[in-house]
């Protein structure tokens, strides 16, 4: 996908003079917002796009925080506006999300895109489920039909993942913290994605053989090493397909948000 994107970028620039450019805002110094920034701003020099770091201090008002978004929504050179969530508690995440304009918001967070999924006419897909979904098409996954099950409910991943699974006619089933029998309901999925931040939450016992299982998690096990909301080493004996973490969902985000902003892009520029 990125190689694909820098291709794109290739012939934006030579035909039109178009550099596609990101705007990253980063509040505060969580380490795991940190690592994600990062690896953002790299993928962007490898598509060649132009990026741009907004560090704030931890302390940062709302009042700044909604001037930047709104000089960021001005500025001709910036086609995607990514603020990297969760923002510190005294922040509001809703307004400042509302305060990006959706034809810059390469998240699909801002109420227009996710209105516009529901209704399946959209301009950007979530990047984390758009990866997903790019992921089971790559390998030829059938999803028409198909069992589905998310575990999590968040507007971030839980939600749009369920809706983009629908939009391509699987049967879906939400699970979340309240659900009676998780691990029968999860049992019957062949098609199971985690999305619920708790680490080694996915057992073998919740999972029927040759499902596909899709890790979302990122999570630090009890050693503080990176570990997804799957038991890897045990799930990846029953399931036809399993993601790692790292190097599985993650990439495929970052994948997806380069898209999204190239395309930000065209439509900013009328192509
Ligand atoms: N925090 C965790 N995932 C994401 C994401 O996809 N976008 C933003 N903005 N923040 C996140």
């Amino acid at each position: 996908m990125k190689e694909e994107v820098k291709n794109q970028v290739l012939r934006l620039k030579a035909e039109h003079g178009i550099t596609p450019g990101l705007a990253v805002v980063i509040v505060g110094d969580d380490p795991a917002s940190r690592v994600y920034v990062n690896n953002k701003k790299k993928a962007c020099e490898l598509v060649g796009f132009k990026s741009e770091e907004y560090a704030l201090p931890e302390q940062t008002t709302q009042e700044d925080l909604l001037n930047l978004v709104k000089e960021l929504n001005n500025k001709q050179d910036i086609n995607g506006i990514l603020v990297q969530l969760p923002l510190p508690k005294h922040l509001d995440d809703k307004a400042v999300i509302e305060a990006i304009n959706p034809l810059k918001d390469v998240d699909a967070f801002h109420a227009v895109n996710v209105g516009k999924i529901m209704l399946g006419e959209y301009d950007f897909l979530p990047c984390t489920p758009a990866g997903v979904m790019e992921m089971l098409h790559a390998y030829d996954i059938p999803v028409c039909g198909k069992n589905c099950v998310v575990i999590g409910r968040s507007n971030i991943v839980g939600k749009p993942m369920a809706m983009l699974l629908l939009h391509e006619n699987a049967t879906v089933t939400i699970c979340h913290s309240r659900t009676k029998n998780l691990s029968e309901v999860c049992s019957k999925a062949d098609i199971l994605v985690a999305a619920v931040g708790k680490p080694k939450f996915v057992t073998e016992d919740m999972v029927k053989d040759g499902a596909v299982v899709i890790d979302v998690g990122m999570d630090r096990d009890e050693n503080g090493r990176l570990c997804g909301d799957v038991d890897f080493e045990n799930v990846k004996q029953k399931c036809s397909y399993i993601t790692p973490v790292p190097g599985g969902v993650g990439p495929m985000t970052i994948a997806t948000l380069m898209k999204n902003t190239l395309k930000a892009a065209k439509i900013q520029n009328n192509l």
